[in-house]
C-alpha cells in the first residue's frame, strides 16, 4: 500500500519479534515508522536490511518500506514528530514468576521528550492493571493528554507478518474512545475486525486466549497417556473429537508438549496474577503440570525401551520450540536434553534453523550438532524427533536405521508414518499412538 488514508508517524519501542512486525506492518499499511532499540548490534543490522532472526516475509516488507521505516538507538530521534508510540519491548518472568515490567517502564519514562505524542500502545503482554498504573504515571508527568490503549497481539511466531495484516481480531482496550478511533484508523487496510473494551479485559484477553490455547494441547497431552494405557490412537481420538464444531480442530496435537516465548511464561504470569489476588486457577495449575510432565513421560518410555541411557547416544531431531522458527526459548527439547545429559547420555543434535545463544539454552552446547540428520544418527542408540520440521518427511529413513547402533525412534511429535518407519527397520515409538 502506497498511502494511508490517515497515514501517522509512528515510534515502536523494541525491535524483537513482536516490534518489527509491528512496525514493518505499519509501514507497509503506509505509515512512517521509526523503530528503537536498545541494543547498537540489532540496530546496525537493521539498518543494513539484515533481520536478526527468521521470520517469513519480514525481511521482504522491510526491504520494501524502506522509505519510511527506519531504526534508531536514540528514543529521542524515534519520538521526533511521532504521534503514537508503540510499546515492544519483552516481559520476561521476574524472580517471583510474574512478568518483569522494568522495560516496559524503561520506555514510559522515555516517553518525555514527546511533543506530537497522542496515544501510548502497549502491545507487550502485561498484568492486568498495567495500564492503569501506566496511565497514572503519563498524568504524573504532564502527559494526561497522551491516550493509552493495550493492544495485545495474538502472533504466532513463523506467521507473524499473517497474523497482523489479516488477524482473527484487533483487540483494543481503552480509557477514552477516541485512543480507541485512533487506534482503529491505524489499523484501516488490515483485514480484520476491531474489538473495543476497557483496558483491563485487553490485559487479560491476551493471557486467558494464551491460557486457552495451552489447556486445548495440555488435554490433548493428558488423553495421550491415556491412549498410551488402553491402546487407543490419541490421533483418531483428537481428529474426531475435533470435528464437532462446537470444539474445532486446532491446538489439539498431542506431543512433548508446548513451549515458546508466549505460552510458558503467560500461564506462569495469570497463575501468578491470580495468586495475587487471592485466587488459585485450579485448572490452569494442572494444564502447566501436564505440561512439564509429558517430555518426562516420554523419555521414561524411551529409557524403558534402552535399559538405561547411561553411554547412550541419543539424536535429538530438531531443536526449536516449534517447526518454522529459528526460536528456542523454552523449547520442550531443552527440557528433553538436560535430563539426557543428566542421565549420562551423549547427545548429538539437528535442526535446520534453531540459533542456541539465550542463557536458558545452555545446555545445548553439550550437545554435537551436525547439518544432516545421518550424520546426527550415525551410531546412535536411539533418535527422538523433538520438532516436527517438515524435512524429516523426506529423511532416507532406511539408511538411517542402517547407521544406528540401535535403530530405536521417539517421535515426539507424531510426525512420521508408524507402519512406513517399522518398515524402514525402526523400533517406533510415538505419543498416545498404538
Ligand atoms: C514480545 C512482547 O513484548 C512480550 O511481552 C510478549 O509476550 C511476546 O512478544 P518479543 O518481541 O518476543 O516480546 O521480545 P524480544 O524478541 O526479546 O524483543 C524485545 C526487544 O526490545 C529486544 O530487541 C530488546 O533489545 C528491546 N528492548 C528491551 C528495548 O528496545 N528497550 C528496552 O528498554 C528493553
Ligand atoms: C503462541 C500463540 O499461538 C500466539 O497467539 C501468542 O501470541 C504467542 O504464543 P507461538 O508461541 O508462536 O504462538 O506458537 P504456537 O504455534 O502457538 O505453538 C506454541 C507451542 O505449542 C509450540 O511448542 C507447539 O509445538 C505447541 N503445540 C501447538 C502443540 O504441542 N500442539 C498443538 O496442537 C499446537
Amino acid at each position: 500500500m502506497d498511502t494511508h488514508p490517515d497515514s501517522r508517524t509512528v515510534a515502536v519501542f523494541g525491535a524483537g519479534y513482536i516490534g518489527l512486525v509491528t512496525g514493518a506492518c505499519l509501514a507497509e499499511l503506509g505509515h512512517r515508522v521509526v523503530v528503537r532499540d536498545i541494543v547498537p548490534a540489532k540496530v546496525e543490522a537493521l539498518t543494513r536490511g539484515e533481520v536478526p532472526f527468521h521470520e517469513p516475509g519480514l525481511g521482504e516488507l522491510i526491504l520494501r518500506n524502506a522509505g519510511r521505516l527506519t531504526f534508531t538507538l536514540d528514543p529521542v530521534t524515534a519520538l521526533a514528530g511521532a504521534e503514537v508510540a508503540y510499546v515492544c519491548v519483552d516481559t520476561p518472568p521476574g524472580p517471583a514468576g510474574d512478568a518483569d515490567l522494568s522495560r516496559v517502564w524503561s520506555v514510559v519514562k522515555e516517553l518525555r521528550t514527546a511533543p506530537d505524542l497522542k496515544a501510548v500502545v502497549v502491545k507487550s503482554t502485561v498484568p492486568v492493571g498495567t495500564g492503569d498504573r501506566i496511565r497514572e504515571a503519563l498524568d504524573r508527568a504532564g502527559l494526561a493528554h497522551v491516550g493509552y490503549a493495550s493492544n495485545p497481539e495474538f502472533t504466532a511466531e513463523g506467521k507473524a507478518v499473517g497474523d497482523f495484516l489479516a488477524p482473527d481480531r484487533i483487540v483494543v482496550g481503552t480509557f477514552e474512545a477516541d485512543t480507541a478511533d485512533l487506534v482503529a484508523a491505524l489499523h484501516q487496510g488490515v483485514d480484520g475486525p476491531v474489538v473495543r473494551m476497557d483496558v483491563r479485559s485487553a490485559e487479560l484477553t491476551k493471557l486467558a486466549a494464551n491460557a486457552m490455547l495451552a489447556t486445548r494441547i495440555s488435554f490433548a497431552n493428558e488423553i495421550s497417556g491415556l491412549c498410551e494405557a488402553t491402546g487407543a490412537d490419541v490421533e483418531q481420538v483428537m481428529g474426531a473429537v475435533g470435528m464437532d464444531p462446537r470444539i474445532g480442530p486446532g491446538f489439539l496435537r498431542a506431543g512433548l508438549g508446548w513451549g515458546g516465548s508466549c505460552f510458558p511464561k503467560d500461564s506462569i504470569a495469570l497463575k501468578q496474577l491470580a495468586s495475587d489476588t487471592g485466587l488459585h486457577l485450579q485448572l490452569l495449575g494442572a494444564v502447566i503440570e501436564v505440561n512439564n510432565l509429558q517430555p518426562r513421560r516420554a523419555l521414561q518410555r524411551l529409557k524403558d525401551e534402552l535399559g538405561g541411557f547411561a553411554g547412550r547416544r541419543v539424536a535429538l531431531l530438531g531443536m526449536a520450540f516449534k517447526a518454522g522458527t529459528d526460536d528456542m526459548r523454552q523449547a520442550p527439547g531443552t527440557v528433553v536434553t538436560s535430563r539426557l545429559l543428566a542421565e549420562g547420555a551423549k547427545v548429538t543434535c539437528w535442526d535446520p534453523l534453531a540459533r542456541v545463544g539465550a542463557a536458558e539454552t545452555e545446555v545445548w552446547s553439550a550437545a554435537t550438532r551436525y547439518d544432516t540428520v545421518l550424520e546426527t544418527v550415525a551410531e546412535a542408540d536411539a533418535a527422538i524427533v523433538l520438532t516436527e520440521w517438515p524435512q524429516l518427511l523426506d529423511v532416507a529413513w532406511e539408511a538411517a536405521a542402517g547407521q544406528m547402533r540401535s535403530a530405536v525412534l521417539f517421535d515426539g511429535r507424531n510426525l512420521l508414518d508408524p507402519a512406513r518407519m517399522r518398515e524402514a527397520g525402526f523400533t517406533y515409538l510415538s505419543v498416545g499412538r498404538a
